[in-house]
């Protein structure tokens, strides 16, 4: 049986997480050697993922990816296919029921909004997450709020992807989807938190004290020093991975016997 890899799957439905985007015009993002690297390993572990941001059009959003051989859905599409047994919730401002079968489930919401995401977890069972794929706007205020809510629900030890962390400003650029004066991007927040141990501040973090106490890492990727044909110092990276803490591990009864001195 053959398996075929994360960017095969991408370039085949047109996502642009892969090496071709949805067009031989569109710039690709290279993620998903990245995202195989992490999850590789759980292939065929029957796993729980949750992306923001599907790539569907609709009312609430002009989505400029659904083009060429992107037909809309495309990364959630390349999920499914990747590992044969996880589940796949997606989140959008734009309804999609029509990716919904027996391993996918959509949901409308805006991803800046905590009513809107607790809803949903509610409406998901209080479920917890293994995987989950911020994806979506871009925006800093949106990706921090999301972060806010979602780290909680996110399994011991499980894994949180930002994407895009370019598209919401290099530096701290001034305009809607970029940092304003009252709150820096996504990238500088977390840069400033893995040489301080303090997020950058003006931010639209909830509960930044319980964020730093569950992260367990936050690990920057560059898989390409340039987007949109304009070329970024290398060190400027566009994905970023979050690590929660593992559970606490029980004692063993070697433990036990040790701290008596036996
Ligand atoms: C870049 S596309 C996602 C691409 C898709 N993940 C892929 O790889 O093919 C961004 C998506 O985010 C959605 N979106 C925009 N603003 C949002 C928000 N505030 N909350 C949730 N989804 C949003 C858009 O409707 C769009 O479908």
């Amino acid at each position: 049986m053959t398996f075929k890899t994360l960017t095969e799957l991408a370039n085949l439905y047109g996502t642009d997480k892969g090496t071709i985007g949805p067009t031989p015009e569109w710039e690709p993002h290279n993620y998903t050697d990245i995202y195989e690297a992490y999850l590789a390993r759980h292939r065929q572990s029957a796993i729980t993922i949750l992306e923001i941001g599907l790539g569907v059009t609709g009312p609430q959003w002009e989505t400029t990816i659904v083009q060429g051989r992107n037909t809309g859905g495309a990364s959630v599409k390349m999920w499914h296919d990747y590992f044969p047994k996880a589940r796949i919730v997606g989140i959008d401002v734009n309804p999609c029921p029509y990716l919904d079968n027996d391993r996918i489930r959509t949901f409308v919401a805006d991803q800046g909004n905590p009513e809107d995401l607790q809803a949903i977890v509610e409406a998901a069972g209080g479920i917890e997450f293994d995987v989950i794929i911020d994806d979506g706007s871009h925006r800093p205020d949106h990706q921090q709020v999301s972060f806010s809510v979602l780290f909680k629900r996110l399994k011991a030890g499980g894994l949180y992807f930002i994407e895009d962390l370019l598209a919401n400003g290099f530096g701290d650029h001034l305009s809607s989807r970029h940092a304003n004066d009252s709150v820096r991007n996504t990238r500088s927040v977390l840069k400033h938190f893995q040489q301080t141990g303090n997020f950058l501040e003006p931010n639209a973090l909830i509960d930044p004290d319980a964020l730093k106490a569950q992260m367990a890492s936050l690990t920057f990727h560059a898989p390409k020093p340039w987007v949109d044909n304009v070329r970024y110092p290398a060190d400027t990276e566009q994905i970023c991975v979050i690590t929660k803490k593992p559970a606490p591990r029980k004692p063993s009864l070697f433990s036990w016997f040790t701290s008596r001195g036996a």
